[in-house]
C-alpha cells in the first residue's frame, strides 16, 4: 500500500497553531533555547504538523522555538486524514519512533571528530558537553600510550539495564565483598554493610555539588549530603579517607562547592592532609566555553592519623648502586659523599601527588552511569593506602568499580549505592568479571539469577 504523502507545505501565523493540552512531551527552557539554536544554524528543516484546524500534532518544542526567535510564520503540514485516535497516537509515536533509534557510536564519534576538527560548535548537534565529553573520549591511535592506559576489561560493560533486580534493603555478598542497596547517611544501614567490622580506607567519590539527578531524584543539599555520610564513617583511627570531586562551573564561574564541607570535616577532627590531582589524560575536544579543556580532578586527603604511602611504584634505576661521590660540593671545593653511598637504588617509591590514570573510553559503563572510575583509579589508592585483606568502605558505590577494584587487589569491600539500577549495574559487571566468584543476597542466600527469577526480572545478557 502506498502510503500517504503530504502535497504541499504551508507558512502559518504562529498564532493559528493550537498545542495539545494533553502532550506528554516535555520541553524545558534548555531545549526549546537549543532547538531555536538549531533552526537559526541549520534553517527550518521540519514542518510542525498540524490537524485541519491547527491543533498541533507534532512540532511543540518547535513551535516554542519560533515564538522564542520571533518569528511571524512557520512552515506546516496538514494531515487532514488522521482519525481522532490515530491523531492522538501520532502525537506519541512521532517521538516516541524516533527515541527508538540507536547510535553507531564509532561513525558517531567520528563524524564529532571531524566537525570539530571544522570548528563547528557541537553544542548544536544536541548533545550535551558531558556526553560529547564520554563520546570523543580519545580514539584510536590519537592518544597513543595514554589511550592504552586507559584499556582496561574491566571498565567495559554489559548491555543496559532494565527494571532492577535489586530491591532497596537488599545486602549482596559478593565473593569476599558486601553491597548494600541503601543510605550511606543511615546508621542501621552502614552497620548491616559493615558487619561489625571498621574500614581501613575510604576512596569515594560522592555527586559533585551540581546535584545531579541518579534516577534517585538528585541530591537536595550537597552538605547535608555529605556531613550526613561523614559523621557515620565505620572506620579505624588510623584510616585513611580519600575523596574524590571534580570542577563544576555554574554562572561562569567555577565553584568552590566543597568549602563549607571541608571546614565542618576538621570540626570533626578530620585533617586537610592531603589534596592530590588526577590527571585524567588528554583534555578532551570540544567546546569548553572558553575554558581550556577539562583533564584534571582533585582528591582530598584526609586523616587522624598520618600512615606512611606504600612504595607502589618502580623506580627507574632500581639495583642501581650509588657510588661514594657524587654529593654536594663544599666551599673548599671537595665534593661529599652521599647519604646512600654503596646502597642500590630502592626497587620502589612512593606516588607522586599528581596520579596519572587515563579516563578510559566510553565503551558501555558512561551509558549506565555518568560518573565512572577507571577501575585502576581506586586500585592505585587502595595499594598506595591500604594492605592486603584490609577492609575498605566506599559509600557512594555507583557500577561498583572499588569492588572490583578490592577483588583485584586482595582488600575486602563495604560498600553502599542507593539507586538499586546501579547495584544490578554492579553485580552484572562483577557477574561478568568474575563468573566463578558467588553473588548471593544476605539472608536465605539465593543467587543473582535466583532473585532476578524469583521477582520475575530478566537480567539483561541472559534472556
Ligand atoms: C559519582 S557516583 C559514584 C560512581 C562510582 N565511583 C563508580 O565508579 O561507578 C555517586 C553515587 O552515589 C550514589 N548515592 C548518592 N547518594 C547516596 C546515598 N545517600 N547513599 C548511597 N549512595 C548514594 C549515587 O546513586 C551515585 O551512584
Amino acid at each position: 500500500m502506498t502510503p500517504r504523502l503530504p502535497d504541499a507545505v504551508e507558512h502559518w501565523p504562529l498564532d493559528r497553531l493550537i498545542p495539545y493540552a494533553r502532550n506528554a512531551r516535555t520541553h524545558d527552557d534548555d531545549q526549546v533555547a537549543q532547538i531555536a539554536a538549531s533552526i537559526v544554524e541549520f534553517g527550518w528543516t521540519n514542518p510542525i504538523l498540524v490537524d485541519s484546524e491547527g491543533g498541533i500534532v507534532a512540532g511543540h518544542g518547535r513551535l516554542l522555538a519560533a515564538s522564542k526567535l520571533g518569528l511571524d510564520t512557520v512552515p506546516v503540514v496538514v494531515l487532514d486524514h488522521l482519525t481522532p485516535a490515530q491523531r492522538r497516537a501520532y502525537v506519541i509515536a512521532d517521538n516516541k519512533l524516533a527515541l527508538n533509534a540507536g547510535w553507531d557510536e564509532e561513525l558517531l564519534a567520528g563524524e564529532l571528530h571531524a566537525l570539530n576538527g571544522e570548528g563547528f560548535d557541537l553544542g548544536l548537534t544536541g548533545f550535551a558537553d558531558g556526553e560529547l565529553d564520554a563520546l570523543m573520549a580519545p580514539l584510536g591511535d590519537e592518544a597513543g600510550d595514554a589511550d592504552a592506559a586507559g584499556e582496561d576489561a574491566a571498565d567495559e560493560m554489559p548491555s543496559a539495564s532494565r527494571e532492577p533486580v535489586t530491591r532497596a534493603g537488599d545486602l549482596w555478598l559478593i565473593g569476599k565483598h558486601r553491597l548494600l542497596c541503601g543510605d550511606s547517611t543511615e546508621s542501621g544501614a552502614i552497620a548491616r554493610a559493615m558487619n561489625g567490622e571498621r574500614a581501613a580506607l575510604v576512596f569515594t567519590s560522592p555527586p559533585y555539588g551540581n546535584q545531579r539527578d541518579y534516577t534517585t531524584g538528585g541530591v537536595g543539599d550537597w552538605d547535608t549530603l555529605m556531613r550526613g555520610v561523614f559523621a557515620a564513617l565505620p572506620v579505624t583511627d588510623a584510616a585513611q579517607v580519600l575523596v574524590n570531586l571534580g570542577l563544576i562551573h555554574r554562572e561562569n564561574e567555577w565553584q568552590p562547592y566543597w568549602h563549607v564541607w571541608l571546614g565542618w570535616m576538621r570540626e570533626q577532627g578530620w585533617r586537610r592532609f592531603g589534596l592530590y590531582v588526577w590527571d585524567q589524560g588528554p583534555g578532551l575536544p570540544g567546546d569548553w566555553n572558553g575554558r581550556l579543556a577539562p583533564a584534571f580532578e582533585l582528591v582530598f586527603h584526609f586523616n587522624r592519623k598520618a600512615r606512611k604511602p606504600n612504595k607502589i611504584v618502580p623506580c627507574k634505576w632500581a639495583g642501581h648502586v650509588n657510588d661514594t661521590h657524587g654529593g654536594i660540593r663544599h666551599k673548599d671545593g671537595h665534593v661529599g659523599e652521599w647519604t646512600h653511598a654503596g646502597q642500590g637504588v630502592q626497587e620502589t617509591r612512593i606516588p607522586d601527588n599528581v596520579v596519572r590514570i587515563t579516563r578510559h573510553k566510553a565503551r558501555g559503563i558512561e551509558t549506565e552511569h555518568p560518573a565512572v572510575f577507571p577501575v585502576a583509579l581506586p586500585e592505585f589508592v587502595m595499594r598506595a593506602y591500604s594492605n592486603e585483606r584490609d577492609i575498605i568502605y566506599e559509600p557512594f558505590a555507583g557500577s561498583g568499580t572499588s569492588i572490583i577494584a578490592a577483588e583485584r587487589t586482595g582488600r575486602r569491600m563495604r560498600a553502599m549505592e542507593i539507586a538499586p539500577e546501579y547495584v544490578d549495574v554492579a553485580l552484572r559487571r562483577w557477574r561478568k568479571l568474575f563468573p566463578d566468584q558467588p553473588v548471593k543476597l544476605d539472608g536465605e542466600g539465593q543467587s543473582f539469577e535466583a532473585v532476578a527469577h524469583q521477582r520475575g526480572v530478566a537480567i539483561p545478557g541472559d534472556d
